[in-house]
């Protein structure tokens, strides 16, 4: 791939929308959008990892994608368990292309037995460090940036914080992608001019790209075409 190295994104975080819509355009079930967007998200992540981003997050069920019908979240809860369980009988080759896999968002709220699974494809991955894979599930801005601020009032009663001790960093520490830098880029397929709680505390100063293509649709291509056009914008952080 032609793609310049140069000025590469550390961190990309990208929304994985149009399931849906990609569906409907062909008489299919939302489901089978869904479906296929899992595959989708398989590819892309090996293809960020194979470009060399050491960091990838991928939103795959928000705290609000709950509202949606029974039918259809049972279908996306059907599609988490076997691609985990996938994930886990193939944790050779997870552990071979050195992902190192985590789960960001609220554990409350999902099936047992995907939380378990969750947790033994952390428990593995957990050594790795080629590439750091977040995936989003239960996951929302809001609520994140809700139970660092408890945790963070925790410790103030407590007596192991003081007030004027906390700094933004403290804040940072409380969230579920502490420890890895802030997302770059991040990019949102499928038209839509929003970012959906999506990473909000840390996307402060990312870099935004929208794209028409539907996620079922996305491809390798359309990686590179986010990945230009991020390495041609001046980032300035407030400065000049
Ligand atoms: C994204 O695709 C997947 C989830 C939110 C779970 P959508 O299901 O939102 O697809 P559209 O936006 O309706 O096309
Ligand atoms: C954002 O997409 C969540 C995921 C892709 C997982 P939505 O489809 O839920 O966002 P809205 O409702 O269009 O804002
Ligand atoms: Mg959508």
């Amino acid at each position: 791939m032609a793609i310049s190295r140069e000025n590469l994104p550390q961190h990309v975080a990208i929304i994985m929308d149009g399931n849906g819509r990609w569906a409907k355009q062909r008489g299919l079930k939302r489901t089978e959008g869904h479906k296929v967007g899992a595959e989708v998200f398989r590819n892309i992540a090996k293809y960020c990892s194979d470009l060399g981003i050491k960091h990838v997050t991928f939103y795959a069920f928000s705290t609000e994608n709950w509202k949606r019908s029974k039918t259809e979240v049972t279908a996306i809860m059907n599609l988490f368990r076997k691609y985990l369980d996938e994930m886990q009988r193939r944790a050779e080759e997870n552990e071979e292309a050195g992902y190192n896999i985590r789960f960001i968002g609220s554990r409350e709220g999902m099936p047992k037995d995907i939380v378990k699974l969750m947790d033994t494809v952390e428990e593995r991955s957990k050594d790795k460090s080629n590439t750091y894979v977040n995936l989003a599930v239960n996951y929302g801005g809001r609520a994140e940036i809700v139970e660092s601020v408890k945790s963070i009032a925790e410790k103030v009663k407590n007596g192991t914080l003081k007030i004027e001790d906390i700094t933004e960093d403290t804040v940072s520490a409380g969230i579920y992608t502490a420890g890895q830098p802030d997302p770059d880029l991040i990019i949102r397929p499928s038209g839509e001019y929003r970012l959906s709680n999506f990473l909000l505390w840390q996307s402060a100063y990312a870099e935004i790209y929208i794209d028409d293509v539907l996620w079922p649709d996305y491809k390798p291509e359309d990686l590179d075409r986010a990945l230009e056009a991020y390495a041609k914008r001046n980032r300035r952080f407030g400065g000049v």
